[in-house]
């Protein structure tokens, strides 16, 4: 993790935000390749998730929202971590993770007053300065502003917590507009906002961050009406119930045919919707070893949840954790809105003339939680060099071009091949340095191909392209360069 976090800053993919006025924790800047990378990953969702569906629209809603929303949503009383304060220094810390790192033990889904109870119990000290530590209290994670000159209840407004709620309170005109009628989702990718007691891990735990959500509205009747294809049912994966989790029991590996026979995930649209998303994952080049599936435990469970499963990541050193979830938000969200706005926030059945009130699935990731993982997936440390081995269609440059040396016209050849292979490709042209200088740099950066333009290519028209993978260079006639590059993406894209 830390070689990963160390070429982050050394190639410039992330800067600590507002760097030059002392780091403000929890904000971070994407830059150059990081940037290009990031952007890679939303596409390859937004167009996975959206273009190439015909059940879900998306929408680009409001950051802030009023105040009503989120009190009917329950963040304004529900969104909460627990927060401890040490009474000599003033220090600050979330509860749960103090008592975990000091008596090393999991306390998953553990009540706010237990929590209290095991710190006075087993005299747990601040640990800054060993002072007394107060009471733990609920300490509520939305940032407040308030919209124009006006700054009472009437005025405030919130940075969202999560996409989700736009999708909400907008549903229903969203799917009159686009003629959508159950089963079909809204789709939202965005910023989201969220004032973490101790933003930590790097990109894991921020206080801004790009979420991905789907909100799949569904008949509460037909929520096992869902044919899940041969190619997300034999998908194999290592699974973690909360039975075995209070068990103390290792997870097992199941299909996802398995766990709807066996009844593990609760309905049909739930395990699609989990089945695609590690479909997602693993296509942009997890590897299977390094995911897992783990329900929520009873007292884990979000205040709208009636159940939820995450699917983790093993980020190395700092364990398994959630990099997506996916849950079932019953109608509570859709509930609340209507109750709390008197507007009616039902749907109409055409089959039998009935309002119904639909239940809703929710896949919900986090991009930057994704972008960590890929990177400490990709990376491999070599005695001479790091390399990444990111997906071809991920990186954030596809093909570089390089002369073999500047002089005797090859420098001039190389920019016209490199004008060329950039009107297809993320391209970068590198004319400085040795040869395995600029290879060992594309390494780093996860370019799968290098194009090296030779005396030979000025006799014969051929180059050659070297794969970041296997090492080995392979001398093809120029036209043909395009074709194989496309030929290898595809071939990724169809896994
Ligand atoms: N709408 C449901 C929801 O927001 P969540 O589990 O709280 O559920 C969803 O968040 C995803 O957002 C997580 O799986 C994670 O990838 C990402 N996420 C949440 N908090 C985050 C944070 N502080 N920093 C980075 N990503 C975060």
């Amino acid at each position: 993790m830390e070689k990963v976090v160390n070429l982050c800053s050394r190639r410039g993919f992330v800067l600590a935000s507002a760097d030059a006025y002392g780091q403000l924790a929890g904000f971070f800047e994407y830059a150059g390749y990081g940037a290009q990378l990031k952007r890679n990953l939303e596409e390859s969702w937004w167009s996975r998730f959206v273009k190439r569906r015909e059940d879900v629209v998306g929408i680009d809603g409001a950051l802030l929202l009023p105040r009503a929303v989120w009190k009917a949503s329950g963040h304004l009383d529900a969104f909460n971590d627990p927060l401890v304060s040490c009474v000599k220094c003033r220090s600050r810390f979330r509860a749960d993770h103090l008592v975990e790192e000091e008596l090393k033990l999991s306390v998953e889904g553990m009540p706010m007053e237990k929590l209290a109870e095991l710190i006075k119990e087993r005299k747990l000290r601040c640990p800054k300065c060993k002072g007394e530590l107060g009471e733990a209290k609920p300490f509520n994670l939305m940032f407040k502003t308030f919209a124009g000159a006006v700054t009472d209840e009437s005025s405030e407004i919130y940075l969202r917590p999560e996409t989700a709620q736009n999708i909400f309170t907008d549903y229903k005109t969203v799917a009159l507009a686009a003629r959508k009628q159950v089963p079909f989702g809204i789709a939202q990718l965005g910023r989201a906002f969220r004032n973490e007691i101790a933003p930590r891990n790097f990109l894991f735990r921020v206080r801004e961050f790009t979420q991905v959500e789907i909100e799949y509205f569904v008949h509460p009747d037909k929520l096992n009406e869902c044919a899940l294809p041969e190619g997300l049912l034999s998908i194999e994966i290592a699974v973690l119930t909360a039975d075995a989790q209070e068990k103390k029991k290792d997870a097992s590996v199941l299909s996802f045919s398995d766990m709807i026979d066996k009844k593990v995930i609760g309905t049909k649209w739930h395990a699609y919707w989990l089945a695609d998303c590690v479909y997602w994952l693993q296509s942009l080049g997890l590897k299977k070893k390094s995911m897992r599936l783990r329900q929520h435990v009873a007292g884990e469970l979000s205040h709208y949840s009636r159940e939820t499963w995450d699917i983790e990541f093993d980020y190395g050193e700092w364990g398994w954790k959630e990099l997506l979830g996916v849950a079932n938000r019953g109608d509570y969200d859709v509930t609340q809105h209507a109750k709390a706005s008197g507007k009616d926030f039902s749907l109409y059945d055409e089959a039998s003339k009935q309002k119904f009130v639909p239940v809703v699935i929710e896949p919900s990731g986090g991009i930057d939680r994704v972008f960590l993982a890929i990177l400490v997936d990709a990376f491999e440390e070599k005695p001479d060099k790091n390399v990444l081995h990111l997906r071809p269609e991920i990186s954030p440059v596809t093909v570089a071009v390089f002369p073999l040396m500047k002089k005797d016209g090859l420098a001039e050849k190389g920019r016209a091949v490199f004008e060329e292979l950039r009107k297809h490709f993320s391209c970068e042209y590198d004319e400085s340095g040795s040869i395995g200088r600029r290879y060992a740099r594309q390494d780093e950066v996860g370019t799968p191909y290098c194009v090296t333009i030779d005396y030979q290519t000025l006799e014969d028209g051929t180059v050659t392209v070297r794969d970041r993978d296997s090492g080995k260079q392979v001398r093809f006639p120029l036209e043909q360069v395009e074709q194989l590059i496309r030929n290898s993406m595809e071939q990724f894209t169809n896994v």
